[in-house]
């Protein structure tokens, strides 16, 4: 797919929990991966709710993988969705993703045929708000 076996890995894993997402209302699929510190990959896939607000996006049930296996930094997240223009996290999303990412992390775009786009986090979320602004965060941001 790339010249590369993580970017690969990624791809594979949040096409694969595409599959899995529950989108009723909106018919929009959207799968995600990330890998973490220890190199490993989480994924998750947008979950809709008939209370329309509760729905949660892929990228949130990503991170919530990664901190419930123990990881605790994103080096980088693929999003996969098929649309005419490529799918970008939403705003809380790229909120989400900066508590556990750094400025330079890769934000992988791609639909159902392969990668569309690149941006790192501070593209996509510039001058933002995160641990280090909160006295004693205790996050480590390596
Ligand atoms: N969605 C995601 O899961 N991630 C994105 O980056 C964009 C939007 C979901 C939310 C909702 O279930 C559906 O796509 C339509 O907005």
């Amino acid at each position: 797919m790339t010249a590369d076996p993580d970017l690969d890995a990624l791809f594979a894993a949040a096409r694969a929990v595409r599959e899995q997402a529950h989108a009723p209302y909106s018919g929009f699929a959207v799968g995600a991966a990330l890998r973490d510190e220890a190199g490993r990959v989480h994924a998750g896939c947008n979950v809709e709710n008939a209370a329309y607000p509760v729905g949660t996006c892929a990228e949130a049930g990503a991170v919530a993988a990664m901190v419930a296996a123990g990881g605790r930094r994103i080096r980088a997240i693929l999003i996969l969705a098929d649309s005419p223009a490529p799918v970008t996290p939403c705003g809380a999303c790229r909120q989400r993703i900066r508590e556990f990412a750094g400025p330079d992390t890769p934000i992988f775009v791609a639909g159902p045929d392969g990668l569309r786009s690149r941006f790192t986090l501070e593209a996509l979320l510039p001058a933002s708000f995160g641990p280090e602004h909160l006295p004693d965060h205790g996050v480590d941001a390596g």
